[in-house]
């Protein structure tokens, strides 16, 4: 077992849709993700998260479980439509004290608050005008973000813009397979990229000027691995590299997108660059204090000309699958944190995985969840860290996905990631082993 730096912030992660439940109360208004789940045959099971965690009414108990648990930290996300019910103009006073409730309670049980604003769950109200297709939503998150910052920059330890804009844009915008359930190819794909891009620039703006004490985004990362020697293989693999890895992090970081995202946009959706207006970039490269790192697996590529990606992910032969069929490679997470590193040398800011995680087969026996391969991964992931920082990376944190048992967007409730098993029926709450080992693991 490795050591990890002093400071080394050990937290838990969840997302508002996928726990709170709630969702007609408070005045919280509709999001994408209401509507979508509540669309026959998009979700596994036909679940959503109408109830989820029933965290909106259980904070405190979950919060007492993060304080048994030893975590310094706890990433949450903020409903934009409990904050702003029609996604622009007024704010909901009941929604934002709920997070306001939220976070002190954290603070009291010792657990900085890591609030993210955006974690997929877009007001209707902005979808029906168009979503992340429309620059106009980039100024509405401004606002939304501000009217946050205000209520919570005082208290918040780090504050994350987007989650994972790269499956906003490929699972939201391009494959159909999330809300809002859109297939537009590279054309709308972009779009909602660069305005994403854009929304978030602004965000640090308004969260600055909120005074913000530590400002960042939580991306999503995967290496991607050619699966065999075609040059074909190789081609797809750096192209989807570009997409998944440097599209939403060059603008961040260097101020300008990738060339081999740009040349792809004009082979294919020429009209979408005239979306990208004089100053963007400098307001997307508004310099920030972290980056967030999601990582759950390496992409392993395939050419498929039939993909709008022009690649095929599948799992990597010989390694241990999920209960996802996820594979479990540790050594893919080091490779993320040096090629940042790497890449972007003294422009990357501090780095914390901000997601890691996986799903197991959990079975609840006697009042206790054996899901040994669940810390195996953790301690695994964990060693991958240590390894990264001593080649160089410099990486201050690591959230695991996730607190609990929770909605897990298109596969509902048949994916489980918590450290706490969660009853569905009875919302009663079981710490897992994992829970237990990672408690022995935080205590050193
Ligand atoms: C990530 C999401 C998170 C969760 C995990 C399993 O892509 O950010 O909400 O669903 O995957």
């Amino acid at each position: 077992m490795s050591d990890l730096p002093a400071g080394f912030v050990w937290g838990a992660a969840t997302a508002a849709y996928q726990i709170e439940g709630a969702v007609a109360e408070g005045g919280r208004g509709a999001s994408v993700w209401d509507t979508f789940s509540h669309t026959a045959g998009r979700i596994k099971n036909g679940d959503t998260g109408d109830v989820a965690c029933d965290h909106f009414h259980r904070y405190k108990e979950d919060v007492a479980l993060m304080k048994e648990l030893g975590l310094t930290a706890y990433r949450f996300s903020i409903a934009w439509p409990r904050v702003q019910p029609e996604g622009r103009g007024r704010t909901n006073a009941a929604g934002l004290a709920f997070y306001d409730a939220l976070t002190d309670e954290l603070l009291n049980a010792g657990i900085q608050p890591w609030p993210t604003l955006f974690h997929w769950d877009l007001p209707q109200a902005l979808e029906d005008d168009g979503g992340w297709l429309n620059r106009d939503t980039a100024h509405r998150f401004e606002d939304y973000a501000f009217a946050v910052g205000e209520q919570l920059a005082d208290r918040a330890a780090g504050f994350m813009t987007l989650n994972e804009p790269f499956v906003v844009m490929a699972l939201g915008y391009m494959l159909g397979i999330h809300a809002p359930g859109h297939q537009l190819g590279l054309a709308g794909g972009f779009a909602s990229a660069h305005h994403q891009l854009l929304a978030h620039g602004m965000a640090v703006r308004a969260l600055r000027e909120a005074g913000a004490r530590q400002v960042g985004i939580a991306n999503n990362y995967a290496p991607a691995w050619p699966a065999t020697d075609r040059d074909a293989d190789h081609e797809a693999a750096a192209q989807l590299d570009a997409l998944h890895n440097h599209l939403f992090t060059d603008p961040l970081l260097r101020g300008q997108y990738p060339a081999a995202v740009l040349d792809l946009v004009s082979t294919h959706a020429p009209e979408a660059l005239n979306l990208i207006q004089s100053g963007d970039l400098a307001t997307i490269a508004a310099p920030l204090d972290f980056l967030g790192v999601n990582y759950y697996q390496p992409d392993h590529v395939t050419a498929d000309p039939q993909s709008p990606f022009g690649a095929k992910v599948e799992g990597v032969p010989g390694r241990e699958r999920t209960h996802f069929g996820w594979s479990v490679v540790p050594e893919a997470l080091t490779q993320t944190l040096t090629d940042l590193k790497a890449r972007y040398g003294d422009d990357c800011p501090p780095i914390y995985v901000t997601e890691s995680g996986c799903s197991q087969p959990d079975v609840l026996i006697d009042g206790r969840v054996r899901d040994e391969a669940r810390s195996r991964y953790h301690e695994a992931h964990l060693e991958a860290v240590a390894a990264a920082i001593a080649r160089g990376a410099d990486v201050r944190g690591y959230f695991a996905w996730s607190l609990m048992d929770n909605f897990e967007w298109a596969e509902g409730y048949s994916q489980r990631f918590g450290l706490v098993y969660v009853d569905f029926e009875t919302q009663e709450r079981t710490p897992k082993d994992s829970f237990h080992w990672l408690k022995r693991r935080i205590g050193g």
